[in-house]
């Protein structure tokens, strides 16, 4: 008989694996939204330390927005050298952030329905560390280049297709805009991701707001459908599975 168990890929984040049947499933395509410093870019990265820190997975982070000095610098904080990791050839860094002259040059390049030039590079740092886990944070900065959402819709999806192709679990991350629908691509990422995972940062008071995370969904899991406590802490995010945020 066939093995139908699906192999999961911990995230290695306190309390957010047991919302999620341990993790995502292996070489899937995974959303991580939410609104601006709803602690994306700190998930994902955590993602990407944990992986090669404690399941010997090697990762790429290609990077659209922030530059590499600066996640470095604030992963340092949470105590995560990623230095150290680029060091020991468990990390790869795509620097397309706008602060890199040479990506722009390069961003310049791709036609504006046409993605494959962004693939080629992912994976020449995918083979580099052979890595298991692909960072793009994020890819709704691409979204203004393309004239059409069906356009869109299909390079991402190619674009997912060909860096999972080989099992690597791709987690993209998406900010959804503050006020109404805007340019926001979120539907069209969330429809091509197995899994989509929305962090919140909402007032509570007049005087606080309160973290939290919702899994709103994970294709192929029994996952939690409560939406759960969330706080950035001095060793990074963590998430309280018994605690229902108070905002919601
Ligand atoms: N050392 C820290 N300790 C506690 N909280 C922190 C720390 N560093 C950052 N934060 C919080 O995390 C937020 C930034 O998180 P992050 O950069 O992951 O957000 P984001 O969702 O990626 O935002 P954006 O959409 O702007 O890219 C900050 O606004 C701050 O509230
Ligand atoms: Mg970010």
């Amino acid at each position: 008989m066939s093995d139908y168990s699906i192999d999961r890929v911990k995230t290695g984040i306190p309390g957010l694996d047991e919302l999620i049947e341990g993790g995502f499933p292996r070489g899937d395509t995974i959303l991580v939204a939410g609104k601006a410093g709803t602690g994306k870019t700190i998930l994902a990265n955590q993602f990407l330390y944990n992986g090669a820190i404690l399941y010997d997975e090697p990762g790429v982070l290609v990077t659209l927005e922030e530059s590499p000095v600066a996640i470095k610098r604030n992963m340092m904080r949470f105590g995560m050298d990623l230095d150290d990791l680029v060091k020991k050839g468990l990390l790869s860094i795509a620097d397309l952030s706008p602060s890199k002259e040479i990506a722009r040059v390069k961003m310049g390049e791709y036609p504006s329905f046409d993605l494959s030039g962004l693939v080629a590079i992912i994976m020449n740092h995918v083979k580099k560390v052979k890595a298991k886990r692909i960072v793009i944070d994020t890819l709704s900065i691409l979204a203004y280049k393309f004239r059409s959402r069906d356009i869109l819709r299909e390079e991402f999806f190619k674009l997912a297709a060909n860096i999972t192709r080989e099992g690597a679990t791709l987690l993209l991350t998406s900010e959804i805009p503050a006020q109404g629908s805007g340019l926001g691509v979120f539907d069209i990422e969330a429809f091509l991701a197995s899994g989509v995972v929305v962090l919140y940062n909402e007032k509570i008071s007049d005087t606080s707001r309160s973290r939290s995370v919702e899994i709103l969904k994970l294709r192929g899991s029994k996952h939690s459908s409560r939406i759960h406590s969330m706080r950035i802490t001095d060793e990074g995010i963590r998430v309280w599975p018994g605690e229902i945020s108070p905002g919601h």
